[in-house]
């Protein structure tokens, strides 16, 4: 059958696979609230500058809540012949109101119709992202208040280097989080300008007033170039990119879940509502959804990989190359909520065991820099000297098979006669903690002044 859309110029229908590779339907129907939303702002625009009748536009907002109720109530019938969100939802407009419908698409066209459409659902993306980023970091700050003073120890290159603390530990991840929610509202502050009205490229000869439109919409104004409008993805971009980072994030933290719960680790559990068993091994408990937050990263970059591939060296103005802006999007923000909400429950149930997290912290030498500092401090050493001498404090201990707090003060003067009984009173892995006071480290103190600076700034939102 020819299409009602543009059956003027064509004596055939499509062929199948046409039909097959154009409709875009079964994803772009998520834009129904939007393409209603941008609809009435149009039609009531449109009778306001006298450019349909009243009475027509009346007709056609009243129809369109019909459809919105329809598709709401799960009674609308979608339709792969009619492509795209935007033709299903104007044909059933047609059978509901007859010939007014016919008069909505004036001054407009699909290009800035579904630019809008998804800058509008990309909008709300940003601010749902942030929203669950600030969940996740409020779990994370009470998380780190409970663990302030909990010593751990503190890795580079995975080797343990420095007792810290795990409220230390989940702040950091705080801090990469507020980024993120950063990233996406600078996203969400961009994009949010109007392509409606820029209709298929070159602007329209009507009288439209873009800026009604765009105020209706909750934009802060009408984009000023309609080939601009209809052509650029880059709000999608940024919004990709903000949440590839963030997967990121994620997916280090997730890591971290999945090495602290391993019985070589032991530094923390999680309670049976995030763990799974094994069929066959009956002792196992696994970190499923760490794991698959470490996963979904590989899906969210990946999306923003396949949308800067679309539009590379895409030549203005619309191509269809751009109806795949929206999968890749839609993927990317589902598995990004899903991630978040995943990631928050196991930031409240991650239990730690702060016995083991010490006993790890105080094996390594971990506290042999506090020595070097030490012998800085008291004995006037030069920090390089301090560092060789606590070289071979620690290669003694080594091979007495001790920890630097195990060895004699005559063991140490062995090496350097000058140590006093007073170098103990930094060898332990919780003096070394709280002895990190400047600004941005470790100490206990400092981490609770920290979380609790989270904790308020998240309440007030
Ligand atoms: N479904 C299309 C998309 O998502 C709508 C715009 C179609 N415009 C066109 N000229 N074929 O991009």
């Amino acid at each position: 059958a020819e299409n009602q859309m543009w059956g003027g110029r064509f004596s055939q229908g499509p062929a199948e696979i046409m039909e097959a590779i154009n409709a875009s339907i079964d994803i772009d129907k998520r834009l129904w609230r939007e393409d209603i939303w941008g609809s009435k702002a149009h039609a009531a625009m449109l009778a306001e500058a006298g450019i349909i009748s009243r009475a027509d536009a009346e007709a056609i907002l009243k129809g369109l809540d019909q459809v919105a109720a329809e598709i709401e109530g799960g009674t609308f019938t979608f339709s792969k012949a009619l492509e795209d969100i935007h033709m299903n939802i104007e044909a059933r407009l047609k059978e509901l109101i007859g010939e007014p419908a016919g008069r909505l698409h004036t001054a407009r066209s699909r290009n800035d119709q579904v630019a809008t459409d998804f800058r509008l659902w990309c909008r709300a993306a940003c601010e749902d992202a942030a929203s669950g980023l600030g969940d996740l970091m409020a779990a994370l700050s009470e998380k780190a208040l409970e663990n302030a003073d909990a010593v751990m120890p503190g890795f580079t290159h995975l080797q343990t280097a420095q007792p810290v603390t795990l409220g230390h530990h989940l702040l950091a991840y705080v801090e990469m989080f507020s980024r993120d929610a950063g990233r996406f509202m600078d996203a969400r502050e961009r994009m949010n300008e109007s392509p409606l009205g820029s209709a298929a490229l070159a602007g329209t000869p009507f009288p439209i007033d873009r800026k009604t439109t765009a105020e209706a919409l909750g934009f802060d104004r009408p984009c000023a170039n309609s080939l601009d409008g209809v052509s650029s993805r880059d709000f999608a971009l940024e919004l990709l990119s903000a949440a590839a980072i963030c997967a990121t994030h994620l997916s280090r933290l997730a890591e971290e879940i999945v090495l602290w719960t391993s019985p070589q680790f032991g530094f923390a559990s999680l309670s049976d509502a995030f763990s799974t068993g094994s069929s066959i091994m009956p002792q196992k408990r696994n970190p499923d959804a760490a794991e698959l937050v470490r996963a979904k990263t590989g899906r969210i970059t990946g999306s923003l990989n396949s949308l800067l591939t679309v539009m590379k060296a895409l030549p203005l103005a619309y191509a269809k190359d751009l109806q795949e802006d929206k999968a890749a999007t839609f993927e990317a923000v589902e598995a990004l909520a899903l991630a978040l909400s995943a990631m928050t429950g196991m930031a409240s149930d991650l239990k730690p065991n702060r016995e083991a997290m010490r006993e790890a912290a105080a094996r390594g030498y971990s506290t042999a820099t506090d020595l070097a500092d030490w012998l800085v401090r008291e004995l006037g050493l030069p920090f390089r000297e301090a560092h060789h001498v606590t070289g071979r404090v620690v290669a003694l201990a080594e091979k007495a098979g001790k920890r630097l707090d195990e060895l004699t003060l005559a063991d140490m003067q062995t090496v350097e006669p000058k140590i006093t009984d007073d170098v103990f009173t930094v060898l332990s892995v919780e003096a070394s903690a709280a002895s990190r006071k400047a600004y941005g480290g470790t100490a206990p103190d400092n981490v609770r002044t920290q979380a609790q600076r989270w904790i308020a700034a998240l309440k007030k939102g």
